[in-house]
């Protein structure tokens, strides 16, 4: 009886501990799987990361043709091909504003137009994949620029010599439809938001943050806020609930937060995020300083 016991007894804790030892390895190797998916995804924008951390400074911009960049960057103030000078890309995409004015229309908020080029999905619904197609439905689009197809719009400039020179000097081909998308794209690459606290804290300079921002990454982890906002944008990869979960650098230049119930205060915002209803009011406060330097 004691020894069926005993035998019992020890194989039961052998199997335990090899259940655990092989819980550990399995663990292990999914955190190294996770730590290189990251590390690939970063290197891939060519940023500089291990993977270890889930945040990662930005670069004032990625590799571009910086005259294709320039040109793009004219065709965002051209209010020739737009159906009112109005709705040139600048006026909504207001550049010192974050590059949104945060103003709803037909529903939908404008949308940051700073680090989209680290987004796999755009607009409040991610309907659209891709940076090209985000501008072609920006410049179709009847609520937007201007409700005219593209091909109408490379037709209309074709007329214009001096934009026809620019266009030429930059592609072989000239001014095509395919350039035309090209060049906001090239522009896009330029617009990140880098040179916040954020990037400098992330890039080695430890002493930007104080005790609470500090606090307030560990709050951030710990809330698994990174499960919908990963990437080196922190979001604009997924989407939760029919929306699209948003990037949060360049946080810190937008005044207005929240597509559907658009609100000034990050403690409102908190209150809609799965784990954001932070109870202890000094983590609460620590969470917000982080997102602030972002
Ligand atoms: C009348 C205001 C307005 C104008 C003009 C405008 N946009 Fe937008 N833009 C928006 C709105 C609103 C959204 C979000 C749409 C949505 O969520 O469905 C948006 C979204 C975008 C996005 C996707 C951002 C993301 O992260 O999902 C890009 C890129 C963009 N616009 C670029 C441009 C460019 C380039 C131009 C000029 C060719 C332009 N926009 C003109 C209002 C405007
Ligand atoms: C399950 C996915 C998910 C998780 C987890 C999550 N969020 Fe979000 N977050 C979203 C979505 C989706 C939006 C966009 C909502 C909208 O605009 O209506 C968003 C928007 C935000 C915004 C507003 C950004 C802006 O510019 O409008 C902030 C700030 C934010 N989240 C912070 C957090 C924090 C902090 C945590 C962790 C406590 C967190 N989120 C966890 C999905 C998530």
């Amino acid at each position: 009886m004691m020894k069926k016991l005993s035998f019992f007894l020890i194989s039961s804790a052998v199997f335990a501990s090899l259940f655990f030892v092989i819980g550990v390895l399995i663990s292990r190797a999914n955190e190294e799987r996770k730590i290189e998916t990251r590390k690939n995804l970063f290197v891939s924008y060519g940023l500089r990361s291990d993977g270890k951390s889930p945040f990662v400074s930005l670069p004032p911009f990625l590799a571009h043709n910086s005259a294709r960049a320039r040109l793009g960057e004219s065709l965002f103030y051209d209010k020739s091909f737009t159906r009112t000078p109005k709705r040139v890309c600048s006026y909504c995409h207001a550049l010192n504003e974050g590059g949104t004015d945060c103003k709803i229309r037909n529903g939908v908020m404008t949308r940051p137009v700073y680090n989209a080029v680290f987004s796999t999905v755009f607009m409040h619904d991610g309907s659209v994949t891709n940076f090209n197609d985000a501008v072609r439905m920006m410049v179709e689009g009847k609520n937007f620029c201007g409700g005219m197809p593209i091909s109408n719009i490379v037709e209309k400039l074709s007329k214009d010599p001096k934009t026809v020179r620019k266009f030429q000097a930059c592609y072989e081909d000239g001014l095509t439809e395919k350039n035309f998308l090209d060049a906001f794209s090239q522009f896009g690459r330029t617009l990140i938001t880098s040179n916040t606290k954020f990037d400098f804290y992330f890039s080695g300079s430890t002493n930007t943050y104080n005790a609470s921002e500090i606090r307030g990454i560990e709050i951030f982890k710990a809330r698994n806020c990174i499960s919908c906002h990963n990437g080196p944008a922190l979001g604009g990869r997924k989407i939760y609930e029919g929306k699209k979960v948003s990037p949060l650098r360049g946080l810190s230049f937008r005044k207005t937060y929240l597509q559907q119930r658009p609100t000034s205060e990050l403690s409102t915002v908190l209150t809609f995020m799965p784990e954001g209803d932070v109870e202890n009011t000094e983590e609460r406060i620590s969470l917000i300083d982080f997102l602030k330097t972002m």
